[in-house]
């Protein structure tokens, strides 16, 4: 299976090599190891989604998206990673509708799009999956996104489903990140709001307890509680967490337990944004 992510309008300020992205590489590098139902997945981040530059690059004439150097005949999941303001989405569908009929691409996604571009994207070409940030302490999707995929018949890939590390309990207000880090950058993890959400932290750790699990268990269990068709994918670069993470798979809740978390979250209030503002603006558009 290969997989490829275009990311339109990735900020300047943050650089292709980035962390979220060395974890993403070192995640599915082990994952490919262990045999992981995500092996021979791969992701390419790209800086801008130019149509020309997406219908030339799969013919071999882009360095980074030639299936040539992905080692594959065809991308099973090509997802466009940031709705571009300056190109009619339809535009950006209609060049995805012609490499799936040229046999290049299987199937169309989308990140952090809207609900009104989700349906135009699906009225030229279906879209497969969603992949936006959702998780116990992101849970906007759950307004408009989820209901317009539902109704559609589109998947849900929640990214940074433990909170990028917070939701885990290994994070606190005293945790030194590199200056590369993008969490340095992101209002929820500055040290006063990591101490202000905590309680974030104590409910997964709480019914951790009770399930004899670990609290990034419990955070993804629960997303994989909400619907059949959500498919988190969380990062690690540890093959012992990747290992830990999987064993979510196992964990049930009743209806009881989904209801308790619920409204125990419904108290909280998280404190700062999941991006930076300049960020956060090419969400949901
Ligand atoms: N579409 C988009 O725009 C977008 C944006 C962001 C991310 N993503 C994708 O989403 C995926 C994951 O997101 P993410 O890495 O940002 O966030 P995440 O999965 O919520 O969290 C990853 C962080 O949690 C830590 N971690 C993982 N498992 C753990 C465990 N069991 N116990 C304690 N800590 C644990 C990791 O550290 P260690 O490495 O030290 O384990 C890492 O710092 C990646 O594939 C990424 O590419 C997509």
């Amino acid at each position: 299976m290969a997989l490829i992510s275009q990311r339109g309008n990735r900020p300047k300020t943050r650089p292709l090599t980035s962390p979220e992205d060395s974890v993403d590489d070192l995640a599915l590098n082990q994952a490919t190891q262990k045999g992981n139902v995500l092996r021979g997945v791969q992701q390419v981040h790209e800086p801008t989604a130019c149509i020309e530059q997406l219908r030339r690059g799969l013919a071999g004439g882009h360095r980074r998206t030639s299936l040539k150097r992905l080692k594959t005949d065809v991308i099973d999941l090509f997802y466009q990673h940031r709705v571009d303001p300056n190109v009619p989405i339809e535009d950006v569908a209609g060049a995805v509708k012609d490499l799936i009929q040229q046999g290049k691409v299987k199937h169309f996604g989308l990140s952090e799009a809207g609900v009104q571009t989700i349906r135009r994207a699906h009225a030229v070409q279906p879209v497969a999956a969603l992949q936006s940030e959702y998780s116990l302490w992101s849970r906007e999707p759950e307004a408009e996104v989820l209901p317009t995929l539902e109704e559609l018949g589109i998947g849900f890939v929640p990214f940074s489903p433990l909170g990028r590390g917070f939701l885990t309990g290994k994070i606190t207000e005293d945790t030194k990140f590199d200056s590369t880090d993008f969490r340095t950058v992101v209002p929820r993890f500055t040290p006063e709001n990591r101490k202000a959400n905590q309680a974030l932290v104590d409910l997964p750790g709480r019914i951790a307890e009770q399930k004899k699990a670990t609290p990034a268990q419990i955070a993804l269990a629960w997303l994989l509680a909400q619907k059949p068709w959500i498919v988190p994918i969380p990062g690690t670069t540890k093959l012992s967490r990747l290992d830990e993470n999987n064993g979510s798979l196992a964990i049930k809740f009743t209806s009881d337990d989904l209801r308790e978390i619920d409204s125990a979250a419904s108290k909280i209030t998280v404190q700062g944004d999941r991006y930076p503002e300049r960020v956060l603006r090419m969400s949901g558009r």
